[in-house]
């Protein structure tokens, strides 16, 4: 199959096999005792999420938020700045993250949404961690090395370099000892479990300042957009979350497909039409062949029609919660304000333990 997707790094690069063989002993103890974790978990503010957000994190916030896990969710709006020199409508954009999560379940009274620019003793704790890191190991970190070769930047900027140090005073600040992510960001939460051990043990005096985070892998099979390459915003092949059904609906007539008439579920060979049948059943709650099978011959456009069908009608009440919301913005400010609020307390509190550690509180 021809692709224009570019190669990202190979999953032994990214450390994959251990942190599966990891993934089902914590979601046991999760289930035992959810008491015991606090989850850091968040995205950047670029735009509207999409259905390949919804079920690869959103979904899982949820979950774990329902199970009784303490949650921080993340808008981070400073690392908009890796990849472009400018943040376009930072304002907008983040009250469309907070609107997608409280329409996707995700609860303010028991979770805390907040951006990290309103946090400014989360960003202080960059600078000790900086100085625990050297600029080899920085630059060895496969991650980063990917998205500065596809960077549209001309020059890769200091933040650039440095955000997954950034990232680990995001997870560290508030102690979460479990990071929902991508195999993309493995690379990260490796340096942010360094980090932690690396300060721990120099001025930790024999006790441990910073838990080292867990990641937890996530499950969520990639959907594709309706191009058939990975569903992104910027490649305008992806279903957002607030998307009319007259929207949906059209993007998904426009979607590729094969000249095969049988409809099959067979993603090595047929990827567009396996990643709309796969759509169909995580919103159908059944199986990508089950659909198949039931579609059989009656081809590409029957297969679009039920696609259509199964994600207006998933998405119906999602939407509807999301309009109310949006119609209410002094809900939506109260939603930050309440959020950083609890946010900088607990950063304030951590600096506080840090710099005493550190010897420079006077
Ligand atoms: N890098 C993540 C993304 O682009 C967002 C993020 C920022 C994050 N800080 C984090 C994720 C800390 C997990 C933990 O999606």
């Amino acid at each position: 199959m021809n692709t224009t997707i570019p190669t990202p790094p190979s999953a032994d690069a990214l450390g994959v096999s251990a942190a599966q063989a990891r993934n089902a002993v914590l979601e046991e103890l999760i289930h035992q005792n959810p008491g015991r974790f606090r989850v850091l978990t968040g995205d950047r503010p670029t735009g509207r999420l999409h259905l390949g957000h919804y079920f690869g994190t959103l979904h899982n916030r949820v979950r774990l938020q329902d199970l009784g896990v303490e949650m921080f969710v993340l808008i981070a709006d400073y690392q908009v700045l890796t990849d472009r020199e400018v943040a376009d409508n930072l304002a907008g954009h983040v009250e469309e993250l907070v609107l997608d999560h409280l329409a996707s379940g995700v609860d303010p009274a028991r979770s805390t949404i907040f951006t990290h620019s309103a946090v400014p003793a989360l960003n202080q704790l960059m600078l000790p961690f900086l100085s625990l890191i050297s600029v080899a190991e920085l630059s060895r970190n496969p991650t980063v090395k990917d998205e500065i070769a596809h960077s549209r930047q001309s020059a890769v900027s200091g933040l650039m370099f440095t955000y997954p140090v950034h990232q680990a005073a995001d997870i560290l600040f508030c102690k979460a000892n479990l990071v929902p992510v991508g195999q993309d960001q493995l690379p990260h939460l490796e340096v942010t479990r360094t980090l932690a051990r690396r300060f721990n043990d120099r001025y930790g005096d024999g006790d441990a300042v910073f838990p080292q985070p867990d990641a937890l892998l996530s499950s969520a099979p990639l959907l594709l957009g309706t191009d058939g390459t990975k569903m992104s915003k910027s490649r305008g092949n992806a279903i957002a979350l607030a998307a009319t059904a007259d929207e949906t609906a059209r993007l998904i007539k426009g979607a590729r497909t094969d000249s095969e008439r049988r409809i099959t579920y067979d993603p090595a060979n047929r990827p567009e039409v396996a990643s709309l049948l796969l759509l169909a059943a995580l919103c159908l709650d059944r199986t990508p062949q089950q659909i198949a099978d039931d579609i059989g011959s009656a081809g590409a456009a029957a297969l679009k029609r039920t696609v259509t069908e199964a994600v207006n009608e998933f998405l119906a009440p999602l939407r509807a919660r999301r309009s109310a919301y949006a119609r209410d913005r002094g809900y939506l400010r109260q939603v930050l304000r309440e959020g950083n609020a609890r946010a900088a307390a607990v950063a304030d509190a951590t600096l506080t333990e840090v710099r005493t550690a550190m010897n420079s509180r006077t």
